[in-house]
């Protein structure tokens, strides 16, 4: 027997960089050898192009192209009319930056439980729901499709708006329909790490033609200035606030990165699938619950422990095979992704004294970001091991990766 399984060196990376390529390059050389060329709503530029094809791809009827996911979100939230005095339900297992949105427009995060699919467990929500509860933000975590018909349930019974926060999941579907479009908003997040990126970019999406003037406006302090008809026909009365402007040179890649995006998952959603052919029944452990696997991005492998020192033997046994994991939740590493590591958050700290939103006199509600808020999710993340899938791997590397984990786990 071999001393590890793991004998062929891992490929690592983040889908959207490692497919850089001429077709960027090309559309970037283009816009920087003909500068005038580089004004964001000139007509058909490429950042219109981008915004088009994504519509066409997921079905929604507008997207705006912004320069981050978190001005996405804040967009998102803004289309929507969310802001001070109001709570929005968001999941304790997401990047920071979901929270922050809230905060941007002037509105409270409410951190809610996961379940083992990671994302947000609807049975929590309805705990979390009080007077002031204007929206719940489903995040589809590291390209996993969440419970979206569940949430959706609790949210139309509540009469709560509904946003998707796809930052990290470009691609994923549901009950084969993009991740997003049945929602009031969705965002996508187009930075380095993600599935399709321009090194930094996001994209704003709804199919209401007042929410999509409303996050125009959002992202463009001189909005009705530009000539360049976005808001026509939307009767949503004007407003100026932040400047989320996008770069065309970053509208171009992200259009030559698009056309890439569904080649990618093809591949990823197979070695994925691969992978977890190649499993044992496991003994100490479960894989994440994944709601819709067809839809699933294939760009990560999650699997949750029975206990924590459970979850400590896998990862040494792993190890020992050459395949280093760690747990998602550990005190090695205050991940910004988990709730009680959103720093400014958790003590209600504002930017100015007043600390605003918390102490706003529009708010009437009380947030909780201590550990008792959602204990649940810091324990099943204390027992979730996971790795992340890329285009690059082999089915070689799947072969491997299954052999650790089975003989991690029949180790003890
Ligand atoms: C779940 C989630 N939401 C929002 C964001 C924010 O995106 P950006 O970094 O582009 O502002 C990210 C980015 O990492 C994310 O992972």
């Amino acid at each position: 027997m071999k001393e590890k399984a793991i004998q062929t060196p891992i490929p690592g990376g983040c889908m959207g960089y490692l497919s850089i390529g001429k077709e960027e390059l090309a559309i970037a050389t283009e816009l920087l050898t003909e500068p005038e060329k580089l004004w964001r709503y000139r007509e058909n530029s490429y950042t219109t192009r981008f915004e088009q094809a994504a519509c066409a791809l997921t079905g929604a009827k507008h997207a705006l192209f912004v320069n981050s996911g978190t001005s996405a979100l804040s967009c998102c939230l803004a289309a929507l009319a969310i802001g001070p005095g109001d709570e929005v339900i968001v999941s304790a297992y997401t990047y920071i930056a979901t929270a922050s949105a809230c905060i941007e427009v002037g509105a409270v995060p409410i951190p809610c439980e996961i379940d083992e699919s990671l994302g947000l467990d609807p049975a929590e929500i309805e705990k979390r729901i009080t007077p002031y509860t204007k929206a719940v933000i489903l995040t589809h975590m590291q390209g996993v499709p969440g419970r979206v018909d569940a949430v959706r349930a609790v949210a139309k019974k509540h009469g709560l708006y509904m946003i998707e926060d796809c930052c990290q999941a470009i691609g994923a579907r549901y009950h084969g329909q993009y991740c997003g479009v049945g929602s009031d908003a969705f965002a996508w997040s187009l930075n380095y790490f993600k599935n399709i990126t321009c090194g930094e970019g996001g994209c704003f999406f709804t199919s209401d033609d007042d929410a999509y003037a409303r996050g125009y406006y959002q992202s463009d302090p001189a909005g009705v200035m530009w000539d360049n008809g976005i808001g026509d026909g939307s009767s949503a009365p004007y407003f100026t606030r932040a400047g989320y402007r996008a770069s065309e040179l970053c509208g171009g890649v992200a259009f030559a990165q698009l056309q890439k995006l569904e080649g990618n998952l093809v591949v990823t959603r197979g070695l994925k699938k691969y992978l977890i052919s190649r499993l044992n029944e496991p003994k100490h452990y479960r894989l994440q619950y994944v709601d819709d696997p067809e839809g699933d991005c294939g760009v990560s492998f999650a699997m949750i422990a029975n206990s924590k020192e459970e979850c400590k033997a896998l990862t040494e046994a792993l190890a020992k095979e050459g395949l280093t994991v760690g747990s998602a939740y550990s005190a090695a590493f205050p991940d910004r992704h988990i709730f009680t590591y959103w720093e400014g958050i958790v003590k209600h700290q504002g930017a100015t004294p007043k600390n605003y939103p918390w102490n706003d006199p529009a708010y009437k509600g009380t947030a909780d970001y201590s550990a008792n808020a959602c204990p649940r999710t810091l324990d099943i993340l204390s027992r979730s091991l996971r790795l992340s899938l890329n285009q690059a791997m082999s089915e070689r590397n799947m072969e491997e990766i299954a052999e650790a984990i089975n003989r991690a786990d029949a180790s003890f």
